[in-house]
């Protein structure tokens, strides 16, 4: 069976490559355009580099849109922001592995705040590093890039990743989504999908094409 064929892909266009002068029009515009969640993403000079955004914007963003947000925490301790997150109205918190020593417990925290609770895994993680949680965790992050900034170019690895996943939802009867991070524009969407990717993130695909409307069918189909 092919994974992704006859499941409704999900668009989730992230807002770092928005304009951050005109947030509230960008997000009315994406979701004007027909898209399914808003990405954020939040960096916090430890985990990553950069720094980002925090709940204050998170909280701007609940204001414009009816739309799932998805808080993708790229930080060092993500289990002293969550209930922040979770307060501004993320609907999704996703983790990063690496930054979690105790994991299970950092999920558990997210739902009890009121948030579905997601993992993410960088290129480098194997699987084996989240199958335990797997069954705690209402999605899995592959990321297609190191985490850190917008405009990278596809790990192809990642697609190896997202159909050991789908594998392993079916021999388990997971309900997992599988949401695939980096590098994503119209060109590789089909393949990612393919290997089981539900939810597919696209930052400077879609912020930086003229046509938002345009680009997001195109990821879709
Ligand atoms: C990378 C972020 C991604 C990124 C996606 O650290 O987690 O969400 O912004 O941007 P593009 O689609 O441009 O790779
Ligand atoms: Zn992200």
């Amino acid at each position: 069976m092919r994974e992704g064929s006859d499941r409704k892909r999900t668009i989730a266009p992230s807002i770092l490559s928005a304009d951050f002068s005109r947030l509230g029009a960008e997000v009315e515009a994406v979701e004007a355009a027909g898209c399914d969640w808003i990405h954020i993403d939040v960096m916090d000079g430890h985990f990553v580099p950069q720094i980002t955004v925090g709940p204050g914007i998170v909280r701007a963003v609940r204001k414009v849109t009816r739309l799932p947000l998805d808080v993708h925490l790229m930080v060092e301790e993500p289990s002293r922001q969550i209930e922040g997150f979770a307060a501004a109205g993320a609907d999704i918190v996703a983790v990063h592995q690496e930054a979690c020593p105790a994991l299970s417990e950092v999920l558990e925290a997210i739902r009890a705040a009121g948030a579905k609770p997601a993992v993410a895994i960088n290129p480098e993680t194997a699987l084996a590093k989240i199958e335990g949680v797997l069954d705690q965790v209402d999605m899995v992050v592959v990321m297609s890039v190191n985490p850190g900034r917008a405009g990278q170019d596809f790990i192809e690895s990642a697609i190896e990743k997202i159909a050991g996943l789908a594998k392993l939802r079916r021999e388990r009867g997971g309900h997992w989504l599988i949401e695939v991070d980096g590098g994503i524009k119209p060109e590789n969407a089909r393949k990612v999908a393919e290997a089981g990717a539900d939810v597919l993130v696209a930052g400077s695909a879609v912020f930086g094409s003229r046509d938002y409307a345009e680009t997001i069918r195109a990821l879709r189909s």
